[in-house]
C-alpha cells in the first residue's frame, strides 16, 4: 500500500510531461498550429475537435466562448466527485486519533485520494480501515531537505505531498484538493462549486484564515493548507513540473506560503472561497456556525482544535452528526435562513442542519448574520481586530441573548420535505425582554425545521421562512420556503 519511498524527481517530471499528453495527437496538432494559427483557430472554433483540445500542450490555445462564465468546455460532462483527488496531510502518530473525523465525510470506493503519513501504520490503525482513504507513505525528502535546510521538515514534506498526490491520481482528475487529516470535507458542496469553473484552465482556490494575525503572519493573499488548497488539474501539473525548484527557492518559507509563492511564479493568484475554514480559531464554534457566511460550506478545519461542535458529543460524535444532515441536503447546510413571528414579537435564526436560535424581539438580518463571539483567536491575545468579520459579543442581556436549540435529528415527511429537529441545549437563565412585550421563549423545547426535499446550491439569494405555529407544548414549526420577489424580511 506504502508508496515507493524517495522517488526520483526528475524521473518523474519527465512523466508529468508525458501525462495527458497524447503523443500523436499532440503531435498531429502541433502540425497544425506550424502551419497556421489561422487555420487551427478555424479547426478549433468549427470542428471543435474534442482529441485535440484535451491536449495540455494546445489548452493554451483554447478559445473559450465567454471568459466571464466559465463552464467545463472540454468534454461536456459535468464535474463529479471521480474528477476529484483528495491528499490529506497526517502523520501517523495523529491519525489514531483522527481518523474518525476523515471517515465522517470520507466515501469509500467513491472519493478519490489518500491521507499521507510519515511512517508505517501500527497499533489500532492495522488492519487499515477501509473505512479511511488509503495511506501513502510520503516520499523521503531527506537528502533534499539536507541540501535546502528549510526552516522545518514537514514544510517541503507538506507541498512535496501535491507531487505525491498527483503522480498516482491524474487519470480523469479535474481537481487536486489538499487537506489535513483534521479537515472536514463537504463533497457534494466541493462538487457544485468546482463544476462552475473550468477546469481546464489555472485556478487556485482556498481562502485565508479568520484569524486576522495568522494573515499577517503568513499572507492575505495565501490558501491555508488545513482549510484546503484546491488546484485545477493543469496549474496543479505546472505546480509539480518545477516542484524542485519551487521547494528549494521558497525553502525558509512556510508550507502555505512556499505553495502560494510558487503559484504566483507560474502567473495564479488566489480565487477566495468563503465556504473554507482554516479556523485558526479556539473554544467554542457555535457562534460562527450559526452565522455561517452565505455560500456552501466546503471545508472545517482544526476540528481536533475547536471543542466539540455538538452539545453532550466528543468530536467523532459530533462529526458523524453533522454529517446526518450533510449527507441529506449540503446545499443547506450551516445557511441562515431568518425570520419573525409577530405575536410574540421573536426572531428565529436556523443553521440548517445546525442550530436554531430565538431571539425574543424584532431583530434585522444584517445584525443576526455576525457571528456571536462564542470563540476565541488562536493566540491568547485579547486585543482587537482578532477576527476577519464583526462580531457580537455575547449577552447577558435578555433582548440579545438568543434561546439556544442545537440539531437533533433529520428525516423525510409524507409532504417530500425534510424535517429537521433542534433541542434546546440548556435554559437560558435571563428573564423575558421587556421592551418587546416580555414574552419569555423559555417554554419552546424544539424547533422543527420544514425545508423543501430539492436542494438549493445557488444561494445568491438568501431562503425566507415562516413561523408556523409556537405550541403551549414547547414546540415551534418554522418552513423554509423562497423569499418572495420584494419581500423584506425585518
Ligand atoms: C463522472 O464523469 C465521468 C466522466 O468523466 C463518467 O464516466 C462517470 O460516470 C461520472 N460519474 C458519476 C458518478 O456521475
Ligand atoms: C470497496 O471496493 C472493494 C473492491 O471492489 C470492496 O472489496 C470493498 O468492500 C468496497 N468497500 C466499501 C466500503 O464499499
Ligand atoms: C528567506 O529567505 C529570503 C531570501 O533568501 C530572505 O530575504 C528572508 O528574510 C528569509 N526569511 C526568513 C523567515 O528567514
Ligand atoms: C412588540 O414590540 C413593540 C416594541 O418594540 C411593542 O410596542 C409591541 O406591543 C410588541 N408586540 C407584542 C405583540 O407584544
Ligand atoms: C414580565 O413577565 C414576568 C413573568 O411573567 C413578570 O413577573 C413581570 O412582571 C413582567 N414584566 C413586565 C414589565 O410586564
Amino acid at each position: 500500500m506504502a508508496s515507493t519511498a524517495g522517488a526520483n524527481v526528475s524521473e518523474f517530471k519527465e512523466k508529468v510531461n508525458l501525462w495527458s499528453d497524447n503523443f500523436v495527437v499532440r503531435n498531429l496538432c502541433r502540425v497544425f498550429v506550424i502551419s497556421g494559427l489561422i487555420i487551427f483557430a478555424i479547426l478549433v472554433l468549427f470542428f471543435n475537435d474534442p482529441t485535440c483540445k484535451a491536449s495540455g500542450f494546445l489548452s493554451t490555445w483554447k478559445i473559450s466562448p465567454s471568459s466571464s462564465q466559465p463552464a467545463s468546455t472540454v468534454d461536456d460532462v459535468p464535474t463529479n466527485v471521480s474528477h476529484l483527488a483528495f491528499g490529506l496531510q497526517g502523520s501517523e502518530k495523529t491519525y489514531h486519533f483522527r481518523k474518525a473525523y476523515l471517515e465522517a465525510w470520507w466515501r469509500p470506493n467513491i472519493t478519490r485520494g489518500y491521507v499521507y503519513i510519515d511512517r508505517e501504520p501500527t497499533g489500532d490503525l492495522l488492519p487499515w480501515s477501509p473505512k479511511s482513504p488509503q495511506y501513502r507513505m510520503n516520499d523521503d525528502l531527506s537528502k533534499l531537505i539536507q541540501e535546502i535546510r528549510p526552516r522545518s521538515a514537514l514544510m517541503p514534506r507538506m507541498v512535496h505531498g501535491i507531487l505525491e498526490l498527483f503522480r498516482e491520481e491524474h487519470e480523469g482528475i479535474r481537481w487536486i484538493i489538499m487537506g489535513d487529516d483534521d479537515t472536514m470535507f463537504f463533497v457534494d458542496n466541493l462538487v457544485h462549486v468546482l463544476s462552475k469553473y473550468d477546469h481546464t484552465k489555472y485556478y487556485y482556490i482556498g481562502y485565508p484564515s479568520e484569524f486576522v494575525l495568522s494573515n499577517y503572519w503568513f499572507n492575505f493573499n495565501q490558501a491555508f493548507g488545513g482549510g484546503g488548497i484546491i488546484l485545477s488539474y493543469p496549474l496543479a501539473k505546472a505546480l509539480v513540473r518545477d516542484m524542485d525548484r519551487c521547494l528549494r527557492k521558497y525553502s525558509n518559507l512556510s508550507a502555505d506560503l512556499m505553495t502560494m509563492a510558487c503559484l504566483a511564479d507560474i502567473g495564479a493568484n488566489l480565487t477566495p472561497h468563503k465556504g473554507v475554514h482554516q479556523n485558526d480559531l479556539r473554544g467554542d464554534y457555535s457562534g460562527f456556525l450559526s452565522s455561517h457566511p452565505k455560500e456552501l460550506v466546503l471545508s472545517i478545519h482544526h476540528w481536533d482544535v475547536l471543542d466539540p461542535i455538538f452539545p453532550k458529543k466528543d468530536r467523532f460524535q459530533s462529526a458523524q452528526h453533522l454529517m446526518k444532515a450533510g449527507n441529506v441536503d449540503q446545499s443547506r447546510l450551516f445557511q441562515q435562513t431568518i425570520c419573525h413571528h409577530r405575536p410574540t414579537n421573536w426572531t428565529f435564526s436556523v443553521s440548517w442542519g445546525y442550530s436554531a436560535h430565538i431571539y425574543e424581539k424584532v431583530m434585522a438580518r444584517s445584525w443576526l448574520m455576525t457571528p456571536i463571539e462564542t470563540f476565541q483567536g488562536w493566540s491568547r491575545s485579547n486585543k482587537p481586530p482578532l477576527f476577519m468579520f464583526n462580531t457580537r459579543r455575547p449577552f447577558g442581556d435578555p433582548c440579545e441573548a438568543p434561546h439556544v436549540f442545537f440539531f437533533e435529528s433529520i428525516k423525510e415527511t409524507s409532504n417530500n420535505e425534510i424535517l429537521t429537529i433542534y433541542a434546546r441545549s440548556a435554559p437560558r437563565n435571563l428573564p423575558a425582554c421587556p421592551a418587546s412585550g416580555n414574552h419569555s421563549a423559555e417554554f419552546v423545547s424544539q424547533v422543527h425545521v420544514f425545508s423543501p426535499a430539492t436542494k438549493r446550491p445557488e444561494v445568491q439569494r438568501a431562503e425566507c421562512c415562516d413561523v408556523l405555529s409556537v405550541k403551549g407544548s414547547g414546540k415551534a414549526d418554522v418552513q423554509l420556503r423562497e423569499c418572495k420577489l420584494d419581500e423584506i424580511i425585518a
